[in-house]
């Protein structure tokens, strides 16, 4: 079938939630996708960060196929290995925490909102969130998300939740009161245009909790897993949180969240205060766990690292970033080309019709965050492309 026919059908049995590309992709090898009319793309966008090491990356094809053969879903009553091996590993390359698994970046962030309530006790409830931060679309994570497009119709959103602008001390100080109970944070904002922190600005968080006694929770939903050159966004900041979440890359593609706790606020959470029914389930740990030792054993956060440098070298020659770019922004494989133009999806559909995924965010900041596994040929190759998009729209 070709992409016309798929759309057609797509549109009559799907919910129409999401801005569409006019494109049915079918297959996927590392950094390359075909569609159903057998027109290959470039991908430096990931699946919005999922495909951390690509598609059909051996050591997650065979770490599904051999957990797929050996056990599905057990409830979360028993005890299974590979949620184990997972949560270690999250140990060792993090900080000495206590995971709970769910599915996604938003159920990550909702397990952390309710650890944050609880283990503040009575009276205190109110969650400190930043402007243009991203925290997901359930109705607690979207409570912490304000941007008015999003929260839009779905009014009343859940009480509690305060915000203030990010990198932004002062206001978030005069924002803590005896109701307060933690504050949520991007250590680097993804959808809010990859905003930097001012420097000390997340240890000045840090501090502010520590002297308030609130939970600090770090949104790492797109800073993790080796994206940005480090294991974990916070580790360029030497700063740790009570409480890391965690989604996309994390299941390398498959639905896995995860809130990850130091030991004495996981200690909150008890038999029955919260859970996820597939949450860990076996599959979805057994590939996260390969995605993490993956990212270890090949030091694919030094590789994010070393290739944002090329990127951000090759975006700053482009013949006409004078004009066409306003500035670049961020760290290893999570990078954000601020257009001068107004509009960025000229340029993304340009690419498109080029052969190369790109997405824009806040309208004109070109997002590039491939898998970490893209070879440099077609990261190359890519940034052709991106060099002519931009020139073209
Ligand atoms: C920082 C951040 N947190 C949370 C989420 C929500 O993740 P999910 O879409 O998996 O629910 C996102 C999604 O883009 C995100 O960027």
């Amino acid at each position: 079938m070709t992409n016309q026919e798929l759309i057609a059908r797509h549109q009559s049995a799907l919910v129409g939630n999401y801005g569409k590309q006019p494109a049915v992709l079918i297959r996927g090898e590392g950094s390359h996708l075909w569609d159903a009319d057998g027109k290959e793309y470039l991908d430096l966008f990931a699946g919005f960060g999922g495909t951390i090491l690509g598609h059909a990356h051996p050591a997650l094809v065979a770490a599904v196929t051999r957990q797929a053969q050996a056990l599905w879903c057990v409830g979360n009553q028993f005890y299974s290995e590979p949620q184990i091996r997972l949560a270690e590993r999250l140990k060792r390359l993090a900080f000495d925490g206590r995971a709970f698994f769910c599915h996604s970046g938003a159920e990550a962030n909702e397990a952390a909102i309710k650890l944050a309530r609880i283990s503040a006790g009575e009276g205190r409830f109110k969650i400190i969130s930043m402007h243009k931060g991203f925290h997901g679309r359930t109705l607690g994570a979207l409570s912490a998300t304000p941007t008015p497009e999003y929260q839009k119709g779905f009014y009343p959103l859940t009480p509690g939740f305060i915000h203030v602008p990010y990198s932004d001390l002062a206001a978030l100080e005069a924002a803590i009161d005896d109701e307060t109970a933690g504050v949520i944070v991007e250590p680097i904002q993804g959808e809010g245009g990859i905003n930097m922190p001012d420097d000390g600005y997340l240890k000045g968080v840090r501090a502010l909790c520590d002297q308030h006694n609130l939970t600090l929770i770090f949104d790492e939903v797109w800073t993790g897993c080796g994206r940005t050159g480090k294991y974990f966004g916070q580790q360029h900041y030497g700063v740790t949180p009570d409480v890391m979440t965690l989604g996309k890359a994390l299941g390398g593609g498959m639905p896995t969240g995860c809130m990850f706790a130091r030991p004495e606020k996981a200690a909150f959470f008890k038999p029955g205060t919260h859970g996820c029914t597939l949450g860990g389930n076996p599959v979805c740990a057994a590939v996260s766990a390969a995605v993490l030792e993956t990212l270890e054993n090949d030091k694919l956060h030094d590789r994010a690292a070393r290739l944002g440098t090329i990127v951000v070298g090759r975006i700053k020659g482009f013949k006409n970033a004078a004009t066409k770019i306003k500035q670049i922004r961020g760290k290893g494989l999570f990078l954000g080309v601020e257009l001068a133009a107004a509009d960025g999806a000229p340029v993304v559909q340009a690419a498109l019709a080029r052969g190369l995924i790109v997405n824009a965010t806040q309208k004109n900041v070109l997002r590039i965050a491939p898998a970490l596994t893209i070879d440099e040929p077609t990261l190359s190759k890519a940034l052709d492309i991106l060099e002519q998009a931009i020139d073209a729209a």
